[in-house]
């Protein structure tokens, strides 16, 4: 399963009460959560599609049949992490209680494993028809979370219950039933990620072993976290990670151009990538023949963390990384750190071309009083939560 813990689904019941989820689709975002909205046809009688695209900033899918090839229900069903339907009409809680899916909303419904968490809005005689309460008993059995309506006002001069729950006190219950926590939220958070290449000539490059793994791995874990995620990626083979902006760079040089741009904003930065330590001093514009290339004069390359940690404030936390197949892994991730004016470093133990291109990492976590962990065959987004936990704790 593929599910992003900050994506959820919206549903919206065809209720006079659908107004109110714009409310609620507020509340989600400020939560954190990305929020997809999925209008039932009847709904849009009370809200149109224009009010859930301005609110949600997104595309609002509002029928099976469009772009079928893109099986969009499928695919929504396996991204969101919840799905939650509110106002939930007699009808859907029916649908849904007994497996009928005829429109989008209900597909993805069927189609999705996430938590489904209802929000029933509906008047009184018909919340406690027997059938309804019937099929409301079938879907909390199932697991499905069905919020109990208020009582009060309806719509006409009645008063009973079935009311849309008030949204502030419906924003709790629904952050306790999902239990995400996005501890980074509000914190802007730079990656880098990948291993740089330095032009020789058109067709040929200096380059390295990295493979982006842990690099993405922390840009995924922190967006999932709940923070605004900068990737820096240079020359990996990994699938972009949906929510987050990734820039796109070669060379060190072009991942030094952006990281002037981007540090100051920057509450954490992880320099996860393996940068080239030379580049060659001339770019030839023509492929070098073979009998000409028994030599490559390298130029030294900027150390860009180096560099750029010097005009980091008080308030910025850097952690730098270290591939190294020495003994004392202590004593030259200790050097670096200072070098580097980091706060952290993370030195991978890559002895023996262990860690590369793998899903586990071996190697040791220090700060600026020194060895903090040893980590043994830890999987890389592991380790990923363990050093964001840290930057986080040094943010103060
Ligand atoms: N780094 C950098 N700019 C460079 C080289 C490295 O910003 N030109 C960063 C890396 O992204 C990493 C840290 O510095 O976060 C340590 O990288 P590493 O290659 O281990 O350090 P070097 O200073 O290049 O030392 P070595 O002599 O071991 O290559």
């Amino acid at each position: 399963m593929t599910f992003n813990s900050r994506e959820i689904i919206l549903g919206v019941g065809g209720g006079i009460s659908a107004y109110k989820s714009a409310e609620l689709l507020r509340r989600l975002q400020d939560k954190g959560f990305n929020v997809t909205v999925v209008p039932t046809q009847a709904s849009l009688n009370f809200v149109g599609v224009a009010t859930w695209q301005a609110l949600s900033g997104r595309e609002v899918p509002t029928n099976l049949w469009n772009n079928t090839h893109e099986v969009a229900h499928i695919s929504m069903a396996r991204q969101a992490s919840a799905i939650i339907i509110a106002p939930t009409t007699f009808d859907l809680i029916g649908k849904i209680a007994n497996g009928i899916a005829n429109d989008l909303l209900t597909n993805i419904v069927a189609a999705s494993t996430a938590q489904l968490i209802l929000v029933p809005a509906m008047h009184t005689e018909m919340w406690l028809n027997q059938a309804n309460q019937e099929n409301v008993e079938k879907l909390r059995a199932r697991g499905v979370i069905v919020i109990e309506p208020e009582f009060g006002k309806m719509t006409g001069e009645d008063v009973g219950i079935g009311r849309y729950p008030e949204v502030s006190g419906l924003i709790e219950s629904i952050s306790t039933h999902l239990n995400f926590e996005f501890d980074l939220k509000g914190k802007s958070i730079l990656i880098t990620a990948g291993g740089t290449r330095e032009a020789i000539d058109p067709v040929r490059f200096i380059g390295n072993r990295s493979s982006g793994k842990q690099g993405y791995a922390i840009a995924k874990r922190a967006y999932e976290r709940g923070a605004d995620v900068t990737l820096i990626s240079a020359n990996v083979e990994l699938a972009s990670i949906p929510g987050i902006e990734i820039i796109k760079v070669e060379s060190a040089t072009d991942l030094y151009e952006v990281m002037k741009r981007k540090f100051s904003k920057a509450d954490i930065l992880l320099m996860a990538a393996a940068v080239a330590d030379a580049r060659p001093a001339e770019l030839s514009d023509l492929k070098i023949k073979k009998g000409s290339l028994n030599a490559i004069t390298l130029v030294e390359n900027e150390d860009i963390l180096a560099s750029i940690s010097q005009t980091k404030s008080d308030k910025q936390v850097v952690v730098a990384f270290a591939a190294e197949t020495m003994d004392d892994l202590e004593a030259e991730g200790k050097r670096k750190l200072f070098a580097k004016g980091a706060d952290l470093i993370y030195v991978n133990n890559v002895s023996n071309g262990a860690i590369f291109g793998s899903r586990l990492t071996s190697g040791l976590i220090l700060d600026r009083h020194g060895l903090h962990k040893a980590i043994n065959d830890l999987p890389k987004d592991t380790l990923a939560d363990e050093l964001l936990n840290l930057a986080l704790n040094k943010l103060g």
